[in-house]
């Protein structure tokens, strides 16, 4: 069977220069949609971007942390596209520390970037949701937000956060007649910048160890389950996670 066509769509993606991001434009592009690739880092983005040259795929530089970012890239999407089908909130970021060495601005940092994004995402592109007719937002937590680990304290506190915002979303929606279907991908360990940085080279061969598969995810694995959630193959599918994490928390 083949994966569900998104010809047609509109799709904005965070964090995309890179990454799981970087590998959901390259999918979403693949299946036909059109993307609007963002990050804080621009010029990491342009970067991204050559692949796209030429086609309707957009670059804009958004933090997500900004409401005021939100509010210029709504109106960017508005006058070019006039609806958003897909949202991908996909930003974020981690570092590894005990709770007890964290500090408040540290915290705050954290859960900034992992889930206030997620709220300013949600709130401010609802009304170019709305106006596709048959939208979905694909919100990317972690397994952390499932299942915790000794230095991830507050990084999982914010993507339980992310996880059960999801769920209250796609609850909202639907009770207020909105057209927007809500879910959370649920990542295992993918070898990524951010992955890189909280554990080093040494802890990605150690935590292989605790994986039933024996091995990380690649991005483009991860995109793949945020297409399905996104596409009209999930048609059926909200207010669920999907965990694509290589039978990690099966154990
Ligand atoms: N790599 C993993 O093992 C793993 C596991 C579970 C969940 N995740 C989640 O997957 C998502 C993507 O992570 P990744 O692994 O591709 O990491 P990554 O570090 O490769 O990419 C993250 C991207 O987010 C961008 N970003 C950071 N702060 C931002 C901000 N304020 N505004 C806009 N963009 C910002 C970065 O510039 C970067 O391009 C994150 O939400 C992460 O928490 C990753």
């Amino acid at each position: 069977m083949s994966a569900a066509s998104l010809a047609g769509r509109i799709a904005l993606v965070t964090g995309a220069a890179g990454g799981i991001g970087a590998a959901t434009a390259d999918a979403l592009v693949a299946r036909g949609a059109t993307v609007v690739l963002s990050d804080i880092n621009i010029d990491a983005l342009e970067t991204t971007m050559a692949r796209f040259r030429g086609g309707p795929h957009r670059a804009l530089k958004l933090d997500v942390t900004a409401e005021a970012d939100w509010e210029t890239a709504t109106e960017e999407v508005r006058a070019t596209f006039g609806k958003l089908d897909i949202l991908v909130n996909n930003a974020g970021w981690g570092d590894r520390r005990l709770i007890f060495e964290t500090s408040f601005d540290q915290w705050k940092k954290l859960l900034a970037i992992n889930l206030d994004s997620v709220f300013l995402g949600t709130r401010h592109m609802m009304p170019l949701l709305e106006a596709s007719g048959d939208a979905a937002i694909v919100n990317v937590s972690s397994i952390r937000g499932l299942v915790v680990g000794v230095g991830f304290g507050p990084y999982s506190a914010a993507k339980a956060g992310v996880h059960i915002f999801s769920k209250a979303t796609a609850v909202e929606c639907a009770a207020t007649g909105r057209k927007v279907r809500v879910n959370s991908v649920h990542p295992g360990f993918v070898a990524t910048p951010i992955m890189l940085d909280m554990v080093g080279e040494a802890g990605i061969a150690e935590r292989c160890r605790d994986v039933p598969q024996g091995r990380f995810a690649l991005p483009e694995e991860i995109a793949t389950a945020i297409c399905f959630l996104a596409s009209s193959d999930a048609s059926f599918v909200n207010g669920t996670e999907l965990i694509v994490d290589g039978g990690f928390t099966a154990i």
